[in-house]
């Protein structure tokens, strides 16, 4: 029997914890968060958010790690093992896809962090106002090849990485990597209050506008928390079939959204502040954190080094995820089609770094191709974020909600009987009705059918 056997997975619990916490906390939190909830009002954004987060978010996410647990395999292997021959498989394969794509644009943004932190390394923002890093900025994301590099040069750290396997590879450095940059996010907002815009941009944050939330902003609240969850995508499915069999999956659920959740508000504490004290729009969009900070540590007492700091914050944050993300489709060529780890890396590493060119390239030399209006980047991350990962939402619910034998659910999330859990009722009916059809509603708003 499958279930029975158990792989080489982490070896401890704080470090499944740090792994997962770390394919969680990103650049979802910390670049595109405090962005997007500039863009959709602010505090009304962050109660939404909050809300799908725990209603929807968690029990999407217990269920792929149940799934994921029980089957010890990879997301394709999943389904192969618990609906044999079924168009399930289908849906395996698309979670591949999706993780594979996501990083395809993940690695632009991740590649211009390297970059700043050289910036920041070789104090290039000195003396430099708001306009003039503006234009650093937009230098350097239309030019002809060096984004490309540093997105280049990220994924080969990446690649490194994933070689080392999930002990020597993804725990080790999650573990080291995911409580430094709580430390410097925590730093880092706590110096952000007292700067002379603080009231005004903690006001923005907290205070909830409803009259500036839209249907594209709750729409865009879902796609947020399942982005920055890692849900819907395979990613958890295969992480999941890494942890200890004796630890709690709920509780570990809990701390990982907690982390993530914590993370996005710091960071919204740490950037809207200085968005507001230097007078820079909060709905600057995907450029924001790059053109905010740099203007925030000119006026620092040794800004140069929060700086450094902060971009490496960014890179770790990145990092992590990009593990994570590189794990799926690696541990699907590794178990399903039988290829060495380090050929499967490379593999899938240049293949994804190939089509990230294009994303990375759409700010300059393809600035003009636009696909429904937005450039290659943005349909690519709107495709992701608002479609594709939803869409694995539904089809997770649906699969353990109305397809999967309950026991199995029921099994993993209690240990086999031996954690109490008492709203599983409640859960069983939130997987079956409640998720899916506020996914499915969201999913037909973001595809212009209602
Ligand atoms: N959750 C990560 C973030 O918020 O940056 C991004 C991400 C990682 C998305 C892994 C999806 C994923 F599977």
């Amino acid at each position: 029997m499958h279930h029975q056997q158990t792989r080489p997975g982490f070896k401890s619990k704080f470090g499944a914890i740090a792994a997962l916490a770390g394919s969680a906390v990103g650049l979802g939190n910390i670049w595109k968060f405090p962005y997007i909830a500039g863009t959709n009002g602010g505090g009304a954004f962050l109660l939404v958010y909050i809300f799908f987060t725990i209603a929807i978010g968690f029990p999407v996410m217990l269920a792929e790690f149940s799934l994921g647990r029980h089957s010890q395999q990879n997301a394709l292997g999943t389904f192969r093992v618990l609906a044999p021959g079924t168009s399930w498989l289908l849906f395996g394969l698309l979670s591949i896809l999706s993780a594979t794509l996501i990083l395809s644009f993940y690695g632009t943004v991740s590649g211009w962090t390297l970059e700043y932190i050289w910036l920041s390394l070789t104090n290039s923002f000195k003396g430099q106002n708001a306009e003039d890093i503006n234009t650093i900025f937009n230098n350097f994301i239309s030019h002809p090849y060096k984004a490309v590099l540093w997105q280049s040069g990220f994924m080969i750290l990446t690649g490194a990485i994933i070689m080392g396997g999930v002990q020597k590879g993804i725990e080790r450095y999650s573990k080291i990597m995911m409580p430094l940059l709580f430390l410097i996010i925590i730093a880092l907002s706590i110096n952000s209050l007292t700067l002379s815009g603080a009231a005004a941009g903690l006001k923005f944050l907290f205070r909830p506008a409803f009259t500036c939330l839209t249907a594209d902003g709750v729409l865009a609240a879902l796609g947020q928390a399942f982005f920055s969850l890692s849900v819907g995508m395979g990613i958890l499915l295969t992480y999941a079939s890494y942890i200890p069999r004796n630890d709690s999956l709920p509780h570990i659920s809990l701390k990982v959204i907690l982390t993530d959740t914590l993370v996005a508000i710091l960071a919204g504490m740490a950037i809207l502040p200085a968005v507001f004290s230097f007078q820079i729009n909060p709905q600057a969009g995907p450029g924001l954190v790059f053109l905010t900070l740099p203007t925030v540590f000119q006026n620092l007492p040794a800004g140069e080094i929060w700086a450094v700091l902060f971009f490496i914050l960014l890179t770790f944050a990145a990092l992590t995820s990009a593990i994570s993300l590189l794990e799926v489709p690696v541990a699907y060529l590794v178990e399903e089609k039988k290829m060495k780890r380090p050929a499967a890396t490379l593999l899938a590493t240049s293949v994804i770094t190939f089509i990230g060119s294009f994303n990375t390239l759409s700010f300059g030399p393809l600035r003009n191709v636009h696909i429904g209006g937005m450039n290659v980047f943005e349909a690519c991350d709107y495709l992701c974020s608002n479609i594709l990962l939803p869409l694995g939402g539904i089809l997770i619910c649906i699969f353990s909600g109305w397809y999967l034998d309950k026991s199995i659910l029921f099994n993993e999330i209690s240990n086999n009987g031996i954690l109490k859990i008492r709203f599983f009722k409640l859960y069983i009916f939130i997987l079956k009705y409640i998720a899916p059809v506020c996914i499915l509603l969201i999913l037909l708003h973001a595809v212009g059918v209602i």
